[in-house]
């Protein structure tokens, strides 16, 4: 058994819409009682104490203890190819991504990047992630592997292409049925592993593909799915000379049975009302991906609209189409947007959409994204002075919110000074 001091913070609800009172919980001298992978208690630290006389010690002493951040959409194949310069969505993923991700039918390479990325997500603090494969079991393999290795809980599935991607790019509807049912039958719930059917977009799937996955998702509703939508302007026009009978962008999944709560949809920036309205409808997912959004040019997520309608919405990086590994970085840029958007999120719904609001868009929020008995032990510990810019700014912070926001807006993995993954110290590379 474990005793983590410093001070902690957590959230009893959502403080979206504004509820930040009700919602957030700090303790300025708390602590985190884990024992076998699960926190037992979470409170003050000489209570804490006195009830764990026996528990081995670790004093962060003003260090912030949080869960550790759930990033909801990344693709980890693009490790390797961030921050490549100039492009927008369909050259990007034509000139950058679909090479790169040719070479993850070698197992090898797989695994050298799976391991790498999930380094580099740790040393960011990242404890979750889900996570598009390409069209490779291998590569699927590789990152369900990784993530055991490191005894990280983890969201991933095999890319579906059979259209407008290059040949050594493309399955079949049945190839992408067969491997991805068996990849599904393999993975999913073994240990901390959860499967999700992964349509890349429908124009790299023709309709009989969409069909064989919805059929698959049918016969699994236990699993995932992720996919994106509405993502750039360029691509939803080119959505609708693809599925010329559909009604809008989303009715391509709809249609196919791939438009339920479980669902992923990445992006979501330029809905229709039928869109939201089905989305909303139907409790599926939108992630927001800002630091993707505007390296991409993809356009302004509407986050307060969609939150103050009750979309369920989760927070995430979409490297390597976003341009960081860092979900501080990624509540800096979703900050941003907001501003553009003329509603800047304060900063503990920023934390909140970072860790317990992309755990329960990715419908995990009973095991992580939080710290409450039961829960499973993710826990990061925060520096909030880790650069002379922050710690300056910090020194003049009146709460705990200024402190932080300081951190989000301009913290980087140098912030991240401790991370637990399943109750176990790690030691970051
Ligand atoms: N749309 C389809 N594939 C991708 C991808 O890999 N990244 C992003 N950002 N958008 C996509
Ligand atoms: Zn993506």
């Amino acid at each position: 058994m474990e005793l983590l001091r410093g001070q902690v913070l957590w959230f009893d609800g959502s403080p979206m819409n504004g509820n930040i009172e009700a919602a957030a919980r700090h303790i300025t001298h708390g602590a985190i009682a884990i024992d076998s992978g699960r926190i037992l208690a979470v409170g003050e630290a000489d209570t804490l104490a006195a009830q764990y006389p026996h528990a081995e010690s670790f004093d962060y002493k003003d260090h912030l203890l949080t869960a550790g951040f759930v990033d909801a959409h990344v693709h980890y194949p693009q490790t390797a190819i961030i921050a490549s310069w100039g492009k927008r969505l369909i050259d990007w993923l034509n000139t950058y991504t679909f090479p790169e991700e040719m070479r993850f039918g070698d197992a090898d390479y797989a695994a050298e990047i799976a391991a790498r990325y999930l380094d580099l997500a740790l040393a960011n603090g990242t404890t979750t992630v889900a996570s598009y494969c390409t069209i490779h079991p291998e590569s699927v393999d590789a990152i369900f592997e990784a993530a055991e290795a490191r005894q990280m809980r983890i969201v991933a599935g095999k890319t579906c292409m059979d259209r407008n991607a290059p040949a050594g790019l493309c399955d079949t509807p049945q190839s992408a049925y067969d491997d991805s049912k068996r990849l599904l039958e393999k993975w999913h719930g073994k240990g901390r592993a959860h499967y999700a059917i992964t349509p890349r977009f429908s124009p790299t799937s023709t309709p009989e593909q969409l069909e064989a996955l919805g059929a698959l998702w049918g016969e699994h509703p236990e699993v995932l799915m992720q996919t994106h939508l509405s993502e750039q302007v360029d691509e939803i026009a080119w959505v609708k000379t693809l599925f010329p009978d559909a009604r809008d962008y989303l009715d391509t999944y709809e249609y196919f049975g791939l438009l339920k709560s479980g669902g992923l949809y990445g992006h979501a920036i330029h809905l229709e009302e039928r869109e939201k309205s089905r989305l909303l409808e139907m409790d599926a997912s939108l992630i927001h991906c800002p630091t993707s959004n505007t390296f991409i040019g993809s356009g302004l997520f509407d986050m307060k609209g969609l939150a103050a309608d009750g979309h369920r919405i989760g927070l995430a990086t979409d490297t390597g189409g976003g341009s960081n590994f860092s979900m501080l970085r990624t509540m800096a840029a979703a900050y941003e947007v907001g501003q553009l958007n003329g509603s800047p999120l304060h900063a503990a719904e920023l934390y909140w959409l970072a860790t317990a609001g992309s755990a329960k868009a990715l419908h995990l929020d009973d095991k992580i994204g939080n710290i409450a008995p039961g829960m499973e032990a993710d826990i990061i510990a925060l520096d909030l002075a880790s650069t002379p810019a922050i710690a300056q700014r910090s020194a003049r912070a009146e709460d705990i919110w200024e402190s932080l926001f300081a951190t989000i807006m301009m913290g980087d993995d140098r912030a991240i000074s401790d991370v637990w993954v399943s109750g176990q110290r790690r030691a970051l590379t």
